[in-house]
């Protein structure tokens, strides 16, 4: 674990956990929660907490899958992968700081059908992340990193709708002869969602050897959902059945994707109509069932990027700009002086002990404090009720 020592350890309490109205959470994985923080260098930052249960065993696990994230992050900086400033650990739990993405991750942007997606800013979406993937493909002379997991949740968004790569905790990195380090253990609930976008060679062999096909398969995967902006899968599909058939060569289906292109023709916007059809015969290009006839990221990557070449700018924004409309972005207004160190908050699981306990009266005292200032006697008699019921 070298990597690690090159990148800062910042002490836990220099990082602030912000108690907003989602309770500061920005999403939920096998590990532990991503919160959103507050560091004085950096203002906002995303804090993704992991927590050291059980044996030492155990512990050791969750470090070194924590260190390895870190280390793939730190050595892949470029303008399409999250930024990492660093990690912290506090008494039973290690956390990385990143860079915090206000309009969270691109399967809820997709799924949000009041978002208006037009079809140059999908274009854009699909060209960022073959970009990011090229990048870690072919990060050094020797090596590459192949990221293992790339999916619509782990692809965050920036306020003006750019796309970064984030968890890089299934990433490997490999020489060229192949040979990677061993692949990690995935829980259930994650491996069930990342089974939607894995190839059928590792559907089959779950040790079959991580490539940069596998990678190019999962972004095939991946545009189809910007491009039909639905699951890949069925509703009421089993996700075993699902991957049956992509073990046997089917593929999800591309009745929306056909029905988005007929309504742009048929509006008389042709030229939107061909940059999906573009976007389309890539995709099935991404997914094709031999390794072989798979593009690498690069020619990928290249190919998008010939498509975006040279387009009037204006376009984008006012893309982005009709988009951002419904777009409820995390960005807190105001950083509270009361909120919490990261080490006295609590990550699930953790036990509230004593001083978190105490944080919390204190937080609440203050709140009170502030209401009286402001409303009178009054209103703190309403609180301290309204604090009783619940
Ligand atoms: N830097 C960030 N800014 C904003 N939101 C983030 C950031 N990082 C993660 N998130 C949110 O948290 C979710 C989970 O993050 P991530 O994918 O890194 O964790 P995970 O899936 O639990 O990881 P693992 O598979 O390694 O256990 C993301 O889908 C996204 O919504
Ligand atoms: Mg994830």
């Amino acid at each position: 674990m070298n990597e690690i020592q090159q990148i800062k350890l910042y002490r836990c309490d220099e990082i602030f956990c912000i108690v907003d109205e989602n309770d500061g959470n920005l999403g939920e994985g096998s590990y532990g929660k991503v919160r959103l923080g507050f560091h004085q260098k950096y203002e906002h930052i995303a804090v993704k907490c992991s927590e050291m249960k059980g044996g030492r065993r155990e512990k050791n696990l969750v470090e070194k899958k924590i260190k390895k994230e870190i280390g793939h992050l730190q050595q892949a900086n470029h303008e399409n992968i999250v930024r990492v400033y660093g990690w912290t650990n506090w008494p039973g739990a290690v956390a990385i700081i990143m860079e915090y993405l206000p309009a969270g991750n691109l399967k809820a942007i997709l799924m949000d059908e009041d978002i208006v997606l037009g079809p140059l800013l999908r274009a854009r979406f699909g060209e960022e992340i073959a970009n990011g993937l090229a990048f870690i493909h072919n990060l050094f002379d020797n090596k590459r990193l192949l990221h293992g997991d790339i999916k619509p949740e782990n692809i965050l968004m920036t306020e003006d709708l750019h796309c970064k790569i984030g968890d890089f905790g299934a990433a490997q990195l490999s020489n060229y002869t192949g040979s990677t380090t061993t692949p990690r253990h995935r829980d259930l609930r994650s491996a069930q969602m990342t089974l939607l976008y894995a190839a059928p060679e590792r559907l089959q062999n779950i040790s079959t050897k991580l490539t940069p096909k596998y990678d190019t398969f999962s972004f095939g995967m991946t545009l189809h959902m910007i491009l039909a902006r639905e699951m890949p899968i069925d509703a009421g599909t089993p996700v075993q059945t699902f991957s049956d058939r992509i073990i046997e060569g089917q593929r999800p289906s591309l009745e929306s994707i056909q029905t988005y292109i007929g309504e742009l023709e048929v509006e008389g916007q042709d030229d939107d109509a061909a940059v999906i059809r573009f976007l389309k015969e890539e995709m099935t290009r991404c997914w094709q069932q031999d390794l072989a006839d798979r593009p690498t990221m690069t020619e990928v990557n290249e190919h998008l990027q010939s498509q975006l070449r040279n387009r009037d700018l204006n376009v984008f924004h006012k893309l982005v700009y009709d988009a951002s409309k419904d777009l409820c972005l995390k960005k807190p207004s105001f950083v509270q002086n009361d909120n919490l160190p990261i080490n006295r908050f609590c990550p699930p699981g953790f036990k509230v002990h004593g001083n978190v306990f105490k944080a919390l009266v204190k937080k609440q005292c203050c709140t009170i404090r502030k209401f009286c200032n402001t409303n009178g006697i009054v209103c703190v008699t309403i609180y301290c009720f309204f604090l009783l019921l619940i």
